[in-house]
């Protein structure tokens, strides 16, 4: 219910009725090297269906940052998981991470996971956390997203290469996980 009033109160950057599911968490997971990663980001959290994940299956030592510009989804994060070793809750918009990870002590991600409504923020605040995402990624990081359809595959594609695509049929409505990096010369 909580999640309906925030999409009531801000369609476009919520753009969802209800958070994802349990089937479409576990699959946002699939494409992620937990014994590596050093630094995991996630942009748009919300309340935290994939993050409750990512704290289960992290490293100990392993820095998650959490991106989300809605203050009430960042008060649940902070209660659920603000008493957890290196999770930081940010209150910001993810055209910052840059900022953010400097922030925290790093230069770049190893993995960019995300939960933002591409289809629905308006094309500059995309493009500008598209552009804000090459730089975070460096040579090696990874970035996915998922999407409810692959009319804006192309506009990933602007700006990196897609390394993997998944399907999740169980979720409602079923959605396709994009798996990018930058491109190589
Ligand atoms: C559809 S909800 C996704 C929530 C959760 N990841 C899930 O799948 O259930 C989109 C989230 O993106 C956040 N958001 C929208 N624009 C953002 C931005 N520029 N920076 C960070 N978070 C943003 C919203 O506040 C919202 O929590």
């Amino acid at each position: 219910m909580a999640f309906l009033v925030e999409f009531i109160k801000h369609p476009r950057t919520i753009g969802a009725v209800a958070p994802s599911g349990k089937s479409l968490s576990l699959k946002m997971m699939e494409p992620i090297d937990f014994l590596s990663a050093n630094v995991i980001v996630e942009y748009g959290p919300g309340p935290g269906s994939f993050t409750k994940e990512l704290v289960g299956r992290r490293q100990e030592g392993t820095t998650l940052i959490l991106i989300d510009q809605n203050k009430n989804f960042c008060e649940q994060l902070e209660k659920r998981f603000g008493e957890e070793q290196d999770v930081y809750v940010i209150h910001g918009s993810a055209e910052d991470v840059n900022r953010y990870l400097k922030e925290y002590g790093f230069d770049h991600a190893d993995f960019i996971i995300s939960g933002l409504p591409f289809t629905s923020l308006p094309k500059s605040v995309s493009s500008n956390i598209l552009e804000a995402t090459k730089k975070a990624l460096g040579e090696k990081g990874q970035f996915s997203t998922f999407q409810y359809s692959l009319v804006k595959k192309s506009f990933f594609e602007e700006h990196f290469e897609i390394t993997d695509i998944l399907h999740e049929k169980k979720n409602l409505p079923p959605a396709h996980i994009l798996v990018m990096r930058n491109k190589r010369d």
